[in-house]
């Protein structure tokens, strides 16, 4: 296919948001513990985190992570996790079906976080504990000093508050599946009060609502409505969830997986927006696309360890990811970045052997995965501001998302520099593509990286970690303001100008 380009300068969405390359750690199979934890590893800290993978995060350019769960969280007593590590008590995490030894918490995490440049978002259990927990947590936190919980994270060896912008109420709420599930009456009734209440203890915290956890739930739409019916004045984001897969071989659905996140960022801020209004408020709400990832989450129910046991840290949700999925993790953080006026922040779940784009071995190496490759060029790349290119491409037919460009494009522009990422969702045929940057006044390319293969169904796996690696794309070409490149089929590109 042949496809054609405009970006025009003043075009712009929003800021490039730093918070929109956020990820998400959760005490759930290999994530904490063997995967940026582990003691007895050659490049274990002081603390037991392993430092290989520290270097990996550093790269990735994950900004804020989301802890300690999703489901985990729902069944979490926060005061487990800290004090003496010997005192702590083991417990069963019924969202996994494992068992949690609390080795690894609140305050080693932020040392953790620390050592990777990043931010802290921390997740209250809503579901099955009450306001009270969530505001001792806050306090133990935030407040720097002079009270009894703060003076315990002092005496517990961090006498600097850990200051939490970013506070999750609960997780999937919505889901049948949490521990402690609700209505969305109840769970809003639930939220506001305990938004209120931490928001007296301090009214600059950023405060995120559960929305749905997915587009096909079928509660979607009333469940935010609701929700923000009850929450509205005193949370300031609702959060999306979204997973991808392909599903019966149905490569071309699956490669055009960003329309369904178009989509539900279009209908939650529809909703939202609504409320607004009849609510009269001046208010804008935004959103936390605070999960979204691909996870082959059929496959998972029959080939995840059986762990009846109540094993600790097993090997769950390990998907292997291929060329085909760093394509849609590629595009599905261009369509982040395309609604970037709204979504002011994201966490690609997750970040360490669960559903990641670092792998581990226990005792053995760390690696990245072939989705890992467009997250870190585009956190690498994406600056200044977002512009919202017009793109005309061909389109083909989809099962699951109806007519689907063949080509998808968004572009970032800063003082001095641009960049355009670009899909080309063709199963067999390249793209020849052109984009007019005139507008822009650059004048050359100075970087082109493509992630593709001959099979796109190409891994990264131990045994051939760098399998997948991004190549140089020689045909990107900056003459007379236009720019002029070949995209192979089924490939994510980065282009930087200068
Ligand atoms: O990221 C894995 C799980 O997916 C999370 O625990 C949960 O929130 C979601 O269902």
């Amino acid at each position: 296919p042949r496809a054609h380009i405009a970006l025009d300068r003043k075009a712009v969405v929003g800021p490039v948001r730093r918070r929109t390359f956020g990820s998400f750690v959760e005490h759930l199979g290999r994530c904490v513990y063997t995967g940026i934890h582990e003691p007895d590893h050659p490049t274990a800290n002081e603390d037991g985190f392993r430092t290989d993978v520290v270097e990996l995060v550093r790269e990735l350019g994950s900004t804020t992570v989301r802890y300690p769960g999703g489901n985990f969280v729902s069944g979490f007593r926060w005061e487990d996790s800290v004090g003496p590590r010997e005192h702590r008590p083991v417990r069963r995490d019924l969202s996994w079906h494992s068992l949690e030894s609390n080795q690894v918490g609140l305050d080693e995490f932020a040392r953790w976080l620390k050592l990777t440049g990043s931010e802290l978002m921390l997740a209250v259990n809503v579901a099955t504990r009450g306001i009270l927990p969530a505001l001792d947590l806050l306090e133990y936190a935030n407040h720097p000093s002079g009270t009894a919980l703060s003076d315990l994270r002092i005496a517990n060896g961090t006498p600097e508050p850990h200051d939490v912008r970013m506070w999750c109420l609960g997780n999937e709420m919505d889901g049948p599946w949490q521990t402690g599930f609700m209505t969305a009456d109840d769970y809003g009734k639930i939220a506001a009060r305990t938004a209120a209440a931490m928001k007296a203890a301090d009214r600059d915290l950023e405060l995120v609502v559960c929305g749905s956890s997915g587009s096909g739930m079928p509660t979607f739409g009333d469940w935010e409505r609701t929700v923000l019916e009850h929450c509205y004045d005193h949370v300031d984001y609702v959060s999306c969830h979204a997973y991808y897969q392909v599903h019966d071989g149905d490569l071309g659905s699956f490669l055009a997986s960003s329309l369904d996140m178009e989509f539900f960022i279009d209908t939650v801020l529809a909703t939202a927006d609504h409320v607004g209004h009849k609510r009269q408020s001046k208010k804008r709400m935004n959103i936390s696309f605070d999960e979204w990832n691909v996870w082959y989450l059929e496959e998972h129910k029959a080939s995840d360890e059986v762990n009846h046991e109540w094993r600790h840290a097993p090997r769950q949700l390990e998907d292997v990811y291929t060329v085909a999925d760093a394509v849609v993790v590629g595009n599905l953080l261009m369509t982040l970045l395309k609604r970037s006026d709204r979504v002011t922040s994201a966490s690609l779940a997750q970040l360490v052997n669960v559903i990641a784009p670092i792998m581990t071995e226990p005792g053995g190496p760390a690696w990245r995965q072939t989705t890992f490759h467009p997250f870190a060029i585009t956190s690498r790349l994406a600056s200044g501001e977002v512009l919202r290119p017009l793109v005309d491409a061909p389109t083909y037919p989809t099962a699951r998302h109806g007519e689907a460009p063949l080509v998808d494009a968004v572009a970032t522009v800063d003082d001095g520099r641009a960049a355009v990422f670009l899909v080309n969702r063709d199963l067999s045929e390249p793209a020849r593509v052109t984009v007019d940057v005139r507008s822009l006044g650059l004048s050359r390319v100075t970087e082109a990286l493509t992630l593709a293969d001959a099979d796109p169904y190409a891994q990264n796996t131990l045994a051939d970690p760098l399998r997948v690696v991004p190549a140089a794309n020689t045909s990107a070409v900056l003459a007379d303001g236009v720019l002029d490149v070949e995209l192979p089929p089924v490939s994510w590109t980065a282009i930087a100008l200068g």
